[in-house]
């Protein structure tokens, strides 16, 4: 039987270190292969920086190095944390039809389908010229004590993070939130959706709370099977707070594609 693939998309400002623990639980038990590329700008990324990553920008990285991540005819559930959510959103619009054979479910994990209203779009513009004149350090400050759950707290979750956030440029991280701050609403993508979807979210995610997921979850009408799983000791990046759980939401989800 060919192999499926899990196909996951980091966070703002992280990288694609973050999907490891659950990367690591998933092949170990058999459930799937996972791939997890850097976005541009960043990490092991063979594209540069732009001026703005709009998420469809992404999303169309994402559609030509396919043929690289997943290889062949292979099936492929999109997984997406946060900022990858909203770039998934975008690879569907973009592509889902094209790939509608392989690509067989939808994780959201910590992300919403609403977009920026005014009150965001300025927050992202101070959070730019606050990198503009101290650098990463900006992000470091305004995005670490939002993205773990206080239980994290001392947990090599932590370490990763302040590594990957400040192993990213300044300026891949100041045209992250241009492009965020860019993106609209999604929830006419997820309304479409036809295959199963599975949504997670940590019960202590302060960026991305429970209410967002339970909205995504009700939009999802042509969707053959759809859960919530809100996950306990975990907050806005429930993949690596609480792998375990959600690695077995995943294979349960594996076996209904
Ligand atoms: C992320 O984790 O990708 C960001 O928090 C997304 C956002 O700020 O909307």
């Amino acid at each position: 039987m060919t192999a499926l693939y899990l196909l996951c998309v980091h966070g703002y400002p992280l990288d694609r270190r973050m999907w490891g623990p659950l990367a690591a639980r998933l092949e170990a038990d058999g459930v799937c292969r996972v791939v997890a590329p850097d976005l541009r700008g960043r990490g092991t990324s063979r594209r540069p920086a732009a001026g703005i990553h709009a998420m469809s920008l992404f999303a169309d990285d994402l559609a030509a190095d396919l043929p690289s991540l997943v290889p062949g005819d292979a099936p492929f559930l999109l997984c997406g944390l946060s900022m990858g959510g909203y770039v998934s959103f975008e690879f569907l619009r973009r592509h889902g039809a094209r790939l509608k054979i392989r690509l067989r479910g939808l994780v959201l994990c910590d992300t919403r389908a609403t977009g920026d209203d005014d009150a965001g779009r300025a927050k992202r513009k101070e959070a730019i010229e606050a990198i503009r004149r101290n650098g990463i350090d900006a992000a470091f400050e305004a995005m670490a004590p939002k993205l773990l759950s206080p239980k994290s707290k001392g947990m090599p979750a932590e370490t990763l993070v302040r590594e990957m956030i400040l192993g990213i440029p300044p300026a891949t991280a100041m045209a992250d939130l241009a492009g965020l701050a860019l993106r609209s609403d999604a929830f006419d993508v997820l309304g479409s959706f036809d295959r199963p979807v599975l949504v997670v979210c940590g019960e202590d995610d302060a960026i991305t709370p429970v209410a967002d997921a339970e909205a995504m979850v009700a939009t999802c009408a042509n969707a053959p099977f759809v859960r919530l799983f809100t996950t306990p000791r975990a907050g806005h990046m429930a993949p690596l707070e609480n792998p375990g759980d959600v690695a077995s939401a995943i294979a349960d989800l594996a076996k209904r594609v």
